[in-house]
């Protein structure tokens, strides 16, 4: 690629974040068509722990889904601030065997007693504190009901083989790191109001620090019963029961049969192209794949390339803003409300509004909630692998904000989310991410909140892709920023790197990353009528994996902001 095409691509001079080398196999020999199947296995997560532990599995025999089995739960104890078996999550799935994608939804469930009223405070207001912390912020978890599934239907091992690294870890210990510490400071006061957290946060007498083990055996025994008792081990029995004596000791109300009850969906992912890309994506209840099928439809109507970078950018902002209108809009659980997919995602629908944007003015957005987006990133997580039989995963999965609801249930260490936040549990007020929703994406019993989590694949005639990343509202256009990268030739680890901006409608600006956009793109998108906040921390966590069919090469990129992933090659089959 062009090194003019490379910086405008990139919207700025020089990128400002770099990190570890592109992890790449050693190509076997020089393919002169595109090779049947990988060499080896790829895996990039958001930490080294649980890269390797994918490995370990692929050595004992294992392929893509129980090495996901792996990376999932040992991420679920190496980085409980962002994920865990007390939450959800996507994996999206391509079988190679039969060719099929599947797309695995364990999104948390709402519990009856979780109505709407029960979110409001005596004036009428969203009880914030309520939606976000403690037990009335958690739906049913999802997470663990997918390992399950992962291993009866796709896996070869036993699903105890694949959560032992999880297992071990929890068990012996690993070293805190920076991230656990500095968040565990931001979320401090609700983590020290439950009995149960503070077992594990406080074993020692003090808050986690960088450089102790810690260690979770509690966390450990409720894997083992998973993996001895599969379903049953979490859902029914000793575990069970202690999630509903902590959630009622803790003035919450959850029912036997809402755990008992629960199940994981599998749905048709959503399908489109793009440039000579096959792009398969998450369904709703994500609003992802919805939302990528506007934006990037909207976007052939442009040569991205040939645009300078304000342009460019405009372009794209009034592409995200007309997604995430729609998105508030129409967007809900699949099982509950009735989605106009067909119109959203067709052709005819993208080229309706891509007549609407001007090609140098920005759109004003209808009302400004006055709402900051939030800055945190550290919360969810993205894993992707493909192995050497071609199988892949893309996976995301969550515990909605920094330690989710901050309540672990005595005796379990399982750290129960708070994704109820992802409802619109008072129509039109944002939610943590500055979302909001109306009926569509209403609390009811049993239903599941609308997510941003984008887990996907892309496939060209000489490549194939997994790529996903956390960040709330802003996964959606990182995925997307990806998704162009890609298109544009970049590798695995420039696609992690490259800077980011985002708009989501409400509020209406668009957000960049501090050096993502020059002092003259800037003022070019200002004059359009663009407000744009050009200075932010930076954000996300993208983790991605590229097999690339013509030289036989795997290689993996991680995200630079996050300093504990890896991207890790076993360059044969083991
Ligand atoms: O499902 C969702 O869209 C959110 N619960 C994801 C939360 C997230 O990515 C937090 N990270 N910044």
């Amino acid at each position: 690629m062009s090194a003019c095409l490379l910086a405008s691509l990139l919207l700025i001079a020089a990128p400002a974040l770099s990190k570890a080398p592109v992890a790449k196999a050693a190509p076997a020999e020089t393919a002169k068509s595109a090779a049947a199947h990988p060499p080896g296995t790829v895996i990039a997560s958001a930490h080294a722990l649980s890269s390797q532990a994918g490995l370990e599995i692929v050595r004992q025999g294992g392929n893509a889904f129980d090495a996901a089995i792996a990376v999932s739960s040992t991420l679920s104890v190496v980085e409980p601030v962002s994920s865990g078996i007390g939450g959800g999550g996507f994996f999206l799935l391509h079988d190679a065997k039969t060719n099929r994608d599947i797309f695995v939804d364990a999104r948390e469930t709402a519990p009856a007693a979780a109505t709407p009223a029960a979110f409001l405070d005596e004036k009428g207001e969203l009880n914030r504190d309520r939606s976000v912390n403690g037990p009335w912020s958690a739906g049913i978890p999802g997470l663990p009901a997918a390992l399950v599934h992962l291993a009866q239907k796709y896996g070869k091992l036993p699903l105890k083989t694949s959560l032992a690294p999880a297992i071990r870890i929890a068990r012996e210990g690993f070293p805190v790191y920076a991230r656990l510490e500095k968040s565990y400071g931001s979320r401090r006061e609700v983590m020290e109001r439950y009995r149960g957290t503070r077992e594990v946060y406080l074993a020692d007498g003090d808050p986690p620090k960088v450089g102790e083990i810690f260690k979770q055996p509690d966390l450990a025994r409720t894997l083992e019963l998973l993996g001895e008792k599969g379903f049953d081990g979490f859902y029914r029995g000793e575990v069970a029961q202690k999630l509903l004596a902590s959630v009622k000791e803790e003035g919450g109300q959850w029912k036997p049969e809402e755990l008992s009850g629960y199940t994981v969906r599998e749905r048709e992912p959503l399908r489109l192209k793009y440039r000579g890309w096959d792009i398969v994506t998450a369904p709703p209840p994500s609003s992802g794949g919805v939302a990528f099928a506007e934006i990037l439809q909207i976007l052939e109507g442009w040569d991205l390339s040939k645009l300078d970078p304000a342009h460019r950018t405009h372009i794209i902002a009034e592409a995200m803003r007309r997604a995430y209108r729609d998105r508030t809009i129409y967007l809900g659980d699949p099982d509950f409300v009735k989605i106009p997919l067909a119109r959203l995602t067709s052709a005819d629908y993208a080229a309706g509004l891509r007549a609407t944007i001007h090609p140098d003015k920005a759109t004003p957005s209808d009302l400004l909630s006055g709402q900051p987006a939030p800055l945190e990133d550290d919360e969810t997580t993205h894993f992707s692998i493909i192995d050497h039989d071609g199988n892949r995963v893309s996976a995301t999965q969550t515990v909605n904000l920094l330690y989710g609801s901050g309540l672990v249930a005595p005796g379990t260490g399982v750290l129960l989310n708070n994704e109820m936040d992802d409802f619109a549990l008072r129509p039109g007020t944002p939610n943590a991410f500055g979302v909001m929703g109306f009926a569509a994406n209403a609390p009811e019993a049993g239903k599941r909140m609308l997510s941003s989590m984008t887990p996907s694949f892309m496939e060209s005639k000489d490549k194939v892709i997994a790529v996903g990343a956390p960040g709330g509202s802003r996964i959606i256009t990182q995925v997307l920023l990806a998704v162009l990268a890609y298109d544009a030739g970049l590798a695995p680890q420039q696609v992690a790197g490259q800077p980011r901006i985002h708009h989501q409608w409400l509020p209406d600006v668009i957000s960049a990353e501090a050096g993502a956009l020059d002092a003259d793109t800037v003022a070019k998108l200002q004059a359009m009528g663009h407000k744009v906040n050009a200075a932010e921390s930076p954000w996300g966590n993208l983790q991605t994996v590229m097999w690339n069919k013509q030289d036989n090469t795997l290689s993996g990129g991680t995200d630079p902001r996050n300093p504990v992933g890896q991207a890790v090659v076993l360059p044969s089959r083991p």
